[in-house]
């Protein structure tokens, strides 16, 4: 049966990076070693990291004074990173939060520095960004892009009246154009819209450097200086990563996957909003995410059911968090039309069946 993955991540890989993968596990690129085996400071690996680089740059264009680092642990650890770094003695963390993984960076955040919440309504986020209020104080703005597990996405932190914020892309970086102007410091895990898990892309402009006398993967100096080798970084997660960003370039870049993730998630929202008398759609239309959209059914039946019968046609990973319940289908860049097809195809046939 062919398998169609809406997982929230770790997430679908289009096809040929899967098998370009394979084949660098037997033979990377004619050396007669694996990839699992390439040392990261061979010749090889410098090349590889090297043109990832320039790939980065081309698809997110990345100003000459920002630096690229590559991290593990995961976006979880960026919490901790973030707060020991950043002029952690004198400067104030506010963050801005619209869902689950905003609240857990507070509270990482608050246990480190000072920091202050600012909680806000999903009605709200469109006014705060055209009339921000009681950010004097704040010197960093920690926010999240786009909360995967609540379908709540802030696309237009460009316009937010602060000038050095701190952004969380797990789950929707590559996916849209933005500008640099007011980002100190952005990161992402690789494995929603990236590649595999194992590695976050970290950006952020230079001037926000500050000198934390941090242990070693504490300090962010450190690891810029030493361009992502201060120790072993996770190899083949970059490896992945460097074949997920030839392939964006291959696409057409941000403006392609911004399109089609605007196609994609429009086309299924509208379906959604035609079973109104089925469903609960909880979050505004300012604010809908177009990477993990979120939906409950009245009927806790019915809702079984329509993961049972998509389960049985294939279609996998669309029930919620579990935090959460519902169901979630998750667009990240490797979607693909024919998926969206089938999907909404086996909805309308579902809703149908059940008296739409
Ligand atoms: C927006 C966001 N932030 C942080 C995380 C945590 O990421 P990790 O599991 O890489 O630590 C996730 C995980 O899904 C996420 O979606």
């Amino acid at each position: 049966m062919q398998i169609y993955n809406f997982s929230p991540g770790p997430a679908r890989l289009d096809p040929s990076i899967v098998s370009k993968s394979q084949e660098a596990v037997g033979n990377y690129q004619k050396t007669g070693l694996s990839i699992l085996e390439i040392g990261h400071r061979s010749k090889d690996f410098e090349i590889l990291i090297n043109s990832l680089q320039e790939n980065m740059i081309n698809i997110f264009n990345i100003p000459s004074d920002y630096f690229t680092l590559l991290l593990q642990g995961g976006a979880t650890y960026q919490n901790t990173f973030i707060a020991n770094n950043f002029d952690k003695e004198n400067k104030l963390l506010g963050c801005l939060v619209t869902g689950t993984w905003g609240r857990y960076s507070f509270e990482d955040f608050s246990k480190i520095r000072d920091s202050k919440i600012i909680e806000l309504s999903q009605d709200e986020i469109e006014n705060y960004v055209q009339t921000p209020w009681d950010l004097d104080d704040v010197d960093y703005l920690h926010l999240t892009s786009n909360e995967t597990i609540n379908g709540v996405q802030l696309r237009d932190f460009n316009k937010i009246q602060h000038d050095s914020l701190l952004i969380d892309m797990s789950s929707d970086i590559g996916s849209y154009s933005f500008e640099w102007d007011n980002l100190a410091y952005i990161y992402a895990g690789a494995q929603k819209n990236m590649g595999i898990p194992g590695v976050s892309i970290c950006i952020g402009n230079e001037k926000y450097l500050s000198s934390e006398d941090n242990s070693r993967y504490l300090n962010l100096g450190q690891l810029v200086e030493k361009k992502s080798l201060l120790n072993t970084p996770p190899t083949f997660s970059i490896y992945v990563l460097k074949l997920v960003t030839d392939w964006m370039i291959e696409m057409g870049g941000i403006k392609y996957f911004e399109e089609k993730s605007i196609r994609q998630s429009s086309k299924l929202y509208e379906q959604l909003e035609s079973y109104e008398d089925f469903l609960i759609l909880p979050v505004s239309d300012y604010s809908r995410s177009r990477s993990n959209i979120i939906f409950k059914f009245t009927n806790e039946d019915l809702e079984k059911n329509f993961l049972i019968e998509a389960t049985e046609k294939g279609i996998l990973g669309l029930n919620g968090h579990r935090s959460e319940g519902g169901i979630r289908i998750s667009l990240y860049n490797s979607i693909t039309n024919e998926m969206i097809d089938y999907l909404s195809e086996f909805m309308d046939k579902f809703f149908t069946d059940n008296g739409k």
